[in-house]
């Protein structure tokens, strides 16, 4: 049986867009067929969404794509104000860049292990897999573990998930962020919001569950998901334009297009999403939101026709492709950065 160290041997490294000029290379998809040059006028799209002055880009992370190699890409667009607001998963957040940010790595899994016949060998190592990457489930309970201490040192009240991932950063500052590239620490800096709608199914649901079972009775912290909505509905007020730009489905997908009718029952005149781009696995058989497309979003007043784009890709191959096309062409050099932290901060609460 192989030892822990030699299973956790090599670890995942993140793509690197600023090293890869992929211009020609997404040009020449547009002139091919299929997901190609679907995949080329996505890029396109998310550069017109640079360009164009008034649009606020509000970035969705589902799936689990930190651990896979990508953070570094994330990490550039918040650096470069290529994203004005993130709404993600807790797993993305919490589980893999905080988890990062903390000094821990993801691992390459050998191929073998893909096929899923040696996961209680894994289990009696205390190795969590996902596909074929590789996590020490004793460092994700270090991870679990300072989502508590950071919950035991709040003022006891009801936070947004935003609000708690402030204090994640404000963590990182104080203790020192232990990787180059952090999306939390990044976003803490650049004072981009980062929302977690399902907040407590991920590493700081295990924090805060044993920091309220501590409290019993008396005054705790909680996560209210209410305030998260609201906050986000009131960055998209605050903005003339909005685009999307969803990798993945899932929740944070149907959260950020349901801000724009949560606006409208607020009584704001605020646009549908002008801008949407999103890469997925999944199509529409279903019915369910994940696959659903960007036309049926506009029956529902989400999302507007002239410039959306799905693409049937998985994540790791289109998103250094689209981010990277828009990064070598440049249009978010003349983008100022939003500072939605500030912007949320400045609205009294109703
Ligand atoms: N390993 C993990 O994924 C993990 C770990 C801890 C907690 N969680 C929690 O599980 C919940 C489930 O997350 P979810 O709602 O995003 O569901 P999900 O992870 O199933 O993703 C939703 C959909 O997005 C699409 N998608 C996801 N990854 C993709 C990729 N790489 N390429 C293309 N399309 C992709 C698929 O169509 C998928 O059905 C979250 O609350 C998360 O915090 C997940």
């Amino acid at each position: 049986m192989p030892t822990k160290k030699e299973l956790l041997a090599t670890t995942i490294e993140h793509v690197d867009i600023t090293q890869h000029n992929v211009i020609p290379l997404v040009e020449a998809m547009s002139k091919m067929s299929y997901s190609s040059r679907d995949l080329a006028r996505a890029a396109s799209i998310y550069d017109r969404m640079l360009r164009d002055q008034d649009c606020a880009v509000i970035l969705c992370l589902a799936g689990s794509l930190i651990n896979a190699g990508l953070k570094k890409v994330f990490v550039e667009m918040i650096r470069n104000n290529m994203v004005d607001a993130i709404v993600s998963t807790g797993a993305n957040i919490v589980d893999q860049d905080f988890f990062e940010a903390l000094g821990f790595r993801h691992y390459v899994a050998d191929e073998r292990l893909k096929a899923g016949t040696e996961d209680t060998m894994l289990l009696d190592h205390g190795i969590d897999r996902i596909y074929d990457t590789l996590i020490d489930e004793e460092e994700l309970r270090i991870c679990d573990d300072t989502t508590k201490q950071i919950a035991d040192a709040l003022e006891p009240r009801a936070y947004s998930s935003r609000e708690f991932i402030i204090a994640m950063g404000a963590y990182l500052e104080k203790h020192g962020c232990k990787t180059p590239d952090s999306i939390v620490y990044e976003a803490y800096k650049k004072q981009v919001p980062i929302f977690c709608p399902a907040f407590s199914d991920c590493s700081a649901g295990f924090g805060l569950v044993a920091h309220q079972a501590e409290r019993g009775d008396r005054p705790r912290v909680s996560i209210d998901s209410v305030k998260d909505f609201l906050e986000i509905t009131r960055f998209k007020i605050s903005q003339k334009e909005t685009g999307l730009f969803m990798i993945g489905g899932g929740v944070p997908k149907n959260f950020a297009q349901d801000i724009t009718v949560a606006a409208d029952i607020l009584g704001a005149e605020a646009t549908m999403h002008k801008y949407a781009v999103q890469i997925t696995v999944a199509d529409v058989r279903d019915g369910a939101l994940s696959g659903s497309t960007l036309k049926e979003a506009n029956s529902w007043g989400k999302v507007d026709t002239a410039y959306e784009q799905m693409v049937y890709c998985e994540a790791t191959i289109a998103t250094p492709l689209i981010v990277g096309y828009a990064y070598h062409k440049g249009g978010w050099r003349s983008r100022a950065a939003r500072q939605g932290n500030q912007i949320l901060e400045a609205v009294p609460a109703r």
